[in-house]
């Protein structure tokens, strides 16, 4: 796999500054535990908590979509904001797991929470999609585009896991978190750096492999499991904390900070021991760094907005505060951002 170098971007001025101003979060009431997982295969609680950290995560029933979970998030955080969604301009979802190929879930949670007529689509870069979304909505922000933009990041994986694999069945759960982007002035912007990549050239590392123009659905290809994810997860481990490593250095020293300014570091969320081997080499303190992988699990897109709005009911942030955002997905792909908070 090649390691191409990334040329990490200082937010360039624009006319705007970007905040956030409301973040929300929704995660289904059902809660699947380690111990389920032993009535499926061979495994314990001991393991699965000893290499990922995790004790639950939660699924979805089956007549519920990603949009519904968006939805639920988002309203969430236009409650925190003092906002109707008709005050937001553009809303983007980012998921692997959208109600339909087309058209997007962005539109139908638009069309949910009585915004039609809004801009609205989908990023589908798995689990880096919060950041991706975060910073295109502050740039759109930026750039004069829209005022206020809402990023969701929602995934129903329960629905794409193989229940048969154990290395992979343990990792995912559902959930959705949102975070509503506005303008402010430039004075107060808090999109101080980003960094973003991808390297395409193993998409089977972690991939659905049936059901695109690729390998278009078959009742064999089912039969095999290829509807469901897959995933090399040993490779990826160690690529996942090479790249938030390199990615949040870069990013810190572009925004002209240190790693002793960062006050949190919210990661995806996706084993324990890839956030603290990562967090061990950036040199950030353990209490810095945020961490609810032992009741969600893997969900993806959603982790980094879900452990925000977390923070926020637990009162925790100060103004100012500088955060780093730092994750890595199928793609594979990859990005962080360093943000000011903005209370
Ligand atoms: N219970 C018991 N044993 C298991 C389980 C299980 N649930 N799963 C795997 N094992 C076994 C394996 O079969 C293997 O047995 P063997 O040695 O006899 O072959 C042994 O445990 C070790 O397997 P590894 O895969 O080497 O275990 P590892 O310590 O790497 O942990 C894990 C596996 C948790 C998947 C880890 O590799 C990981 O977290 N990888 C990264 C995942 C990730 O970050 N994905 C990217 C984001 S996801 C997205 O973008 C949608």
């Amino acid at each position: 796999m090649s390691t191409r170098a990334i040329t990490t971007s200082r937010v360039p001025p624009g006319p705007y500054g970007a905040r956030i101003n409301g973040v929300g979060h929704y995660v289904p009431a059902r809660v699947m535990h380690n111990a389920d997982f032993v009535k499926l295969f061979e495994t314990s609680d001991e393991w699965i908590v000893t290499r990922t950290g995790m004790r639950e995560r939660r699924y979805a029933e089956a007549d519920v979509a990603a949009s519904d979970l968006a939805t639920h998030a988002a309203r969430h955080a236009l409650e925190r904001a003092g906002l109707h969604a008709r005050e937001i301009d553009c809303f983007i979802v980012a998921t692997v797991t959208p109600d339909y190929q087309f058209p997007a879930t962005a539109c139908i949670v638009a069309a949910n929470l009585d915004a039609i007529g809004k801009a609205a689509f989908d990023m589908e870069i798995a689990c880096s999609g919060f950041i991706y979304a975060l910073s295109m909505a502050a740039s759109f922000i930026r750039a004069g585009i829209f005022a206020r933009v809402m990023v969701i990041g929602a995934e129903k994986l329960s629905g794409i896991t193989n229940m048969t694999d154990r290395g992979t069945a343990i990792l995912f759960g559902d959930g959705a978190g949102a975070a509503i982007v506005e303008r402010t002035t430039m004075d107060a912007d808090c999109f101080l750096a980003c960094e973003l990549g991808a390297d395409g050239s193993n998409p089977d590392m972690l991939c659905v492999e049936a059901g695109g123009s690729r390998n278009p659905i078959t009742r064999e290809l089912m039969d095999a499991h290829k509807n469901k994810m897959f995933m090399s997860g040993r490779e990826i481990f160690k690529y996942a904390v090479n790249k938030m490593v390199e990615t949040s250095k870069n990013v810190i020293a572009t925004a002209g900070l240190t790693t002793d300014d960062i006050a949190w570091v919210i990661p995806h969320q996706a084993n324990r021991r890839i956030i603290e081997a990562a967090a061990k080499r950036l040199g950030v303190d353990r209490d810095k760094v945020v961490i609810n992988i032992e009741r969600y699990g893997n969900t993806s897109s959603a982790t980094i907005p879900i452990a925000l709005s977390e923070m926020i009911e637990r009162n925790v942030m100060q103004n100012g505060d500088l955060i780093l955002f730092t994750g890595f997905g199928g793609g594979l792909s990859w990005g962080s951002i360093a943000w000011r908070w903005s209370a």
